[in-house]
């Protein structure tokens, strides 16, 4: 077996935190990130995330022993944290004795970190200021995960690079941090465990692999695209505001337009509330990500995928993708 060591004592921390031979963590990705592709991570020794999105308690209940029957390893469950099932979701992660929950979407509702963490289960969260990740982390956390803006998907306003360079020289020592967005090679592995993190997250180049379900027009796609294709969304009515999410640009990009004015006149017209306005907004994403993803409607579905997806050349087992991140952050540590 191929040692990787200076990589590895850079990951030590994390990888023991995860229980995982590296501390690379596959980022949930809704629709993607199911039993296939979170098994097969883990078994590779990475650390497989199931997304569960809008699943109701026994999808996940379902989706997790269905993934236990693929893999020993350990893997994590990401939960949003406006679902609103989350407490029921909480226990189903309980029920099954997942390890470590990742909670995304926003600051996690009242009671529910306690929730998790009476189970044993350790809480990973997001944290979009340095402000916010040391509450998060007084309030219990066990880590955190720092994601730029190159990053598919959802996104903050803020590069990695830069959240990398706040975070890490306040938290690193004392905490554990995992860098995520824009990471497609393993060279900027390297920098960012030297820098401090314990490791990192990336979705962009899992989202193609052998192991992927996603439909074979949504690989092409991505093999396809350039760094300039992965675009952010645009917010249209300054009323309504819209978290962006980076996708690939096609005509989604424009029905995506469209749905925003859409609810913006509902808005006016006072039929919905904000929140209810923000929910819809969510409810276009899930849809649209699941006709590009699972029906293959390149066109009209959502491509979601970060800047690095011009590093997304050809479908590749995930084993592979983990040992050539790997090779590459231990050579260049050798070369420092
Ligand atoms: C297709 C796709 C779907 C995603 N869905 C989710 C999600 O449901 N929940 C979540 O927390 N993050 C989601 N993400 C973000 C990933 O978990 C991960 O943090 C991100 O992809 C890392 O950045 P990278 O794409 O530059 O590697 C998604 C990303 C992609 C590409």
């Amino acid at each position: 077996m191929t040692t990787y060591s200076k990589t590895s004592a850079l990951m030590r921390r994390g990888a023991e935190f995860l229980g995982s031979d590296h501390a690379i963590l596959c980022g949930a990705m809704s629709w993607v990130s199911e039993r296939n592709l979170v098994s097969a991570i883990s078994n590779a020794g990475g650390f497989g995330v199931i997304a569960c999105g809008a699943m109701t308690p026994d999808l996940l209940d379902n989706e997790i022993a269905e993934t236990k029957k693929r893999t020993d390893r350990p893997f994590g469950v990401n939960l949003i944290t406006m679902h609103p099932q989350i407490m029921d979701l909480i226990d189903v992660c309980t029920k099954h004795g997942v390890g470590h929950v990742v909670l995304a979407g926003g600051l996690p509702p009242k009671g529910s970190v306690d929730r998790i963490k009476e189970s044993g289960a350790k809480v990973i969260c997001f944290a979009p200021t340095l402000a916010l990740a040391k509450k998060l982390l007084r309030s219990g956390a066990d880590a955190m995960v720092i994601e730029g803006m190159e990053a598919g998907g959802h996104i903050g306003p803020v590069a990695t690079s830069v959240l990398a360079q706040e975070f890490l020289p306040e938290l690193a020592e004392d905490h554990l941090v995992f860098v995520a967005g824009g990471i497609g090679r393993g060279e900027a592995i390297a920098g960012y465990l030297e820098m401090g993190a314990a490791g990192v997250q990336l979705g962009t180049r899992f989202a193609c692999a052998t192991e992927s379900i996603a439909h074979p027009d949504f690989k092409k796609a991505f093999f396809r695209a350039g760094a300039r294709d992965a675009v952010a969304s645009v917010q249209v009515d300054p009323r309504l505001p819209v978290i962006p999410v980076r996708a690939l640009k096609n005509k989604g990009t424009e029905l995506f337009t469209a749905k925003q004015r859409e609810v913006a006149n509902l808005l006016d017209g006072e039929g919905i509330d904000m929140g209810e306005a923000q929910l819809q907004i969510e409810h276009y994403w899930a849809g649209a990500l699941r006709r590009a993803v699972i029906d293959g409607d390149v066109e009209n579905g959502s491509l979601m995928a970060g800047q690095s997806v011009g590093m997304v050349k050809k479908e590749e087992p995930v084993a592979d993708i983990i040992a050539e991140l790997l090779a590459e952050s231990e050579s260049a540590l050798t070369r420092r």
